[in-house]
């Protein structure tokens, strides 16, 4: 039972949905929903039996609304610094879809909001809360695999339809390695720490609907010597795939979400250098999108007042890593991305 009640807004309820179902599956009441768009705040309102004076068009509505204490922004990634610097300004604790923001000039306009916020601010970086990725978090961590030499991520996703519907992902500015590469990029920096240096090319094959490159690889330096990969495609033609593969001194991590509840790993013998025969096949039960976990871990830090796992400091370096990413695609040289917010 939480102390202290949850009374959520959730505004854009596209991916917003996912937060009305974690925030009733977490105990928390719906107190507004906002879609721009009245037959999408319709249509979800009907589904999830919101009553008709708390459906909102305008977002303006929700800032004054005493009773909401915990504002979901899902809408298009453009939108989140107004609303995150607006809700916070209100009081209201706030969690929020990754990327942070497309733009430098948003992340630090949204730190700033959250730092001198009273209330939390949380990016909702969600493979964090997959019990895969969580789990490959804490093998690494344990030394089962010895120390970490090598780790890659793959964020493998064809927005060919999704383009189509959502103008928003067209602009140049939510690159593909920006908008759904972050999840990759996060992944590794979990693992990994900050990369100091990346280096990467990118091509345009698949979505000419798009002016900029839908493939990207990136090499990327991490702290203690660790070496690193990210391979991001946004017209691939293959199941969605978040693949991550950690290779350490005594063994490796192999996960694929073709097959998510097999976490794979491989390791040495007591003389430190026989591979065992067979992987140890670790089985993970997966439920649903992890965001009913992601909002698990943002109301015990409302209700314990923890200071915020994922910061927006933590979203704002992610997309830093992604920025220079895609600046090192476009002018052949390695960047060092810039964590000085
Ligand atoms: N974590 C994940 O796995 C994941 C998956 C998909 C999307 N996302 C993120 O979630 C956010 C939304 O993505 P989506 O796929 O739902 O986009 P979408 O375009 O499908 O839906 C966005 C919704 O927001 C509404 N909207 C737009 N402007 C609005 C405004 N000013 N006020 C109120 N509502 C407004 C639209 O009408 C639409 O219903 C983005 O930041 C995206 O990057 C995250």
């Amino acid at each position: 039972m939480m102390e202290k009640k949850l009374t959520v807004g959730v505004v854009g309820l596209s991916m917003g949905r996912r937060y009305l179902s974690a925030s009733i599956e977490n105990g928390a009441e719906i107190g507004a929903i906002c879609d721009s768009n009245e037959a999408v705040l319709n249509e979800k309102g009907d589904q999830f039996q919101i009553p008709a004076d708390k459906r909102f068009t305008d977002w303006h509505a929700l800032l004054h609304m005493d009773e909401l204490n915990v504002i979901a922004i899902a809408t298009p990634d453009q939108l989140h610094r107004e609303m995150a610097e607006a809700f916070l300004a209100a009081g209201k604790h706030v969690i929020c879809e990754k990327p942070l923001a497309l733009t430098r000039e948003d992340l630090v306009a949204i730190i700033k909001a959250a730092d001198n916020a009273k209330a939390k601010f949380m990016v909702g970086q969600v493979a964090r809360f997959n019990p895969s990725k969580s789990k490959i978090k804490e093998l690494a961590d344990s030394g089962m695999i010895g120390e970490i030499f090598y780790l890659e991520n793959e964020y493998a996703h064809d927005y060919a339809k999704i383009l189509s519907a959502n103008g928003w992902r067209s602009d140049p500015i939510r690159h593909g390695v920006v908008g759904g590469g972050c999840h990759a990029v996060d992944m590794l920096r979990w693992l990994a720490g900050d990369p100091t240096e990346v280096f990467a090319y990118g091509n345009h094959k698949m979505l000419p609907q798009v002016s900029y490159d839908d493939a990207t690889i990136a090499v990327l330096k991490f702290p203690n010597d660790v070496i690193g990969k990210v391979f991001v495609s946004t017209g691939c033609k293959r199941p969605y795939t978040s693949r991550t593969l950690v290779y350490g001194t005594r063994g490796t991590i192999v996960w694929e979400d073709t097959h998510p509840e097999d976490v794979l790993v491989y390791t040495v013998d007591e003389d430190g250098i026989s591979l065992k025969p067979e992987p140890e096949i670790i089985k993970i039960v997966m439920k649903d999108h992890n965001v009913t976990k992601e909002f698990e871990v943002f109301a015990e830090h409302i209700r314990k007042d923890t200071p915020v796992l994922l910061s927006a400091l933590e979203g704002a370096k992610t997309v830093a890593v992604c920025h220079a990413i895609v600046e090192s695609s476009q002018t052949g040289k390695p960047v060092a991305p810039d964590y000085n917010f």
